[in-house]
């Protein structure tokens, strides 16, 4: 059973639709990516799984029971962790307490402690470093890695990313990657990526959906395929 499905959802604002009867699943522990243009529908489809879009037709399933109108706290403690386009950490939190911060969302979970896991300081020793700055004084990269460690803290069973390598340098990119692969290869988590960077995505997940106009129009496992031949669909 997949972990997460979508099943012909669709979305809109207002009078403006911008997801089509879009179908998308990820198995458990499985690592997708969804590609496409600027403003094709991405950050909405995962508002939508996050409960923070809602979905005017259509149904999202998570460990095949229906979430669709959940709300996003309840997604959060099921095992669905966010990090948004653009990070969305706390400018005057230190890296501590935005943290702890991702801790808040585990009440009322069975079964998982309200502690920082030692794993996340293990994925990234960086932040230990930087324990008590503000997250607004850390750099694009330094923000992305705490970004993903607060998903983290609340051991989810898929980890949501919109564009984490979006304004950051390489060197940083290449850990985050290294971060990610570990992520689903020892903890098990599923991972949900949109990505503009095609040999990042590819280095991270073993399939893709493309979107285009918000529809569905490719898909396969990304083993095999070159990441040219949907290069049309894309920005690049
Ligand atoms: N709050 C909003 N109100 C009205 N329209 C919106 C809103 N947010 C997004 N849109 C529109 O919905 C469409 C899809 O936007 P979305 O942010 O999901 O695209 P995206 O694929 O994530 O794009 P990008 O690659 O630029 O991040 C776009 O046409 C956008 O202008
Ligand atoms: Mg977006």
């Amino acid at each position: 059973m997949p972990l997460v499905a979508l099943e012909k959802v669709s979305s809109a604002y207002g009078m403006s639709q911008v997801l089509y009867d879009v179908d998308l699943t990820v198995e458990p522990g499985e690592a997708v990516t969804l590609l496409g243009r600027n403003g094709v529908g991405k950050t909405t489809l995962l508002r939508a799984i996050m409960g923070l879009q809602p979905v005017s037709g259509g149904r999202i399933l998570f460990d095949g029971a229906d979430i669709t109108r959940l709300p996003t706290s309840r997604r959060a403690r099921l095992g669905i962790g966010y990090v948004p386009q653009g990070r969305g950490i706390f400018p005057h939190l230190t890296v501590e307490e935005n943290l702890r911060s991702g801790l808040s969302a585990l009440e009322g979970r069975p079964g998982v402690s309200a502690r920082i896991p030692d794993y996340i300081h293990e994925l990234f020793p960086l932040l230990n470093r930087v324990r008590s700055r503000k997250g607004g004084v850390l750099s694009g990269g330094e923000q992305q890695q705490l970004a993903l460690a607060r998903a983290l803290v609340t051991q989810p069973r898929i980890l949501i990313l919109d564009e984490p390598t979006e304004g950051i340098q390489p060197s940083i990119v290449q850990l985050i990657q290294n971060a990610l692969q570990r992520i689903r290869a020892e903890l098990n988590v599923a991972v949900l990526l949109v990505e503009q960077y095609l040999e990042f995505a590819w280095s991270v997940t073993s399939r893709f959906y493309v979107l285009r106009r918000g529809v569905v129009v490719d898909s396969g496992l990304t083993a095999g395929r070159d990441p040219h031949s949907i290069a049309h669909l894309l920005n690049v």
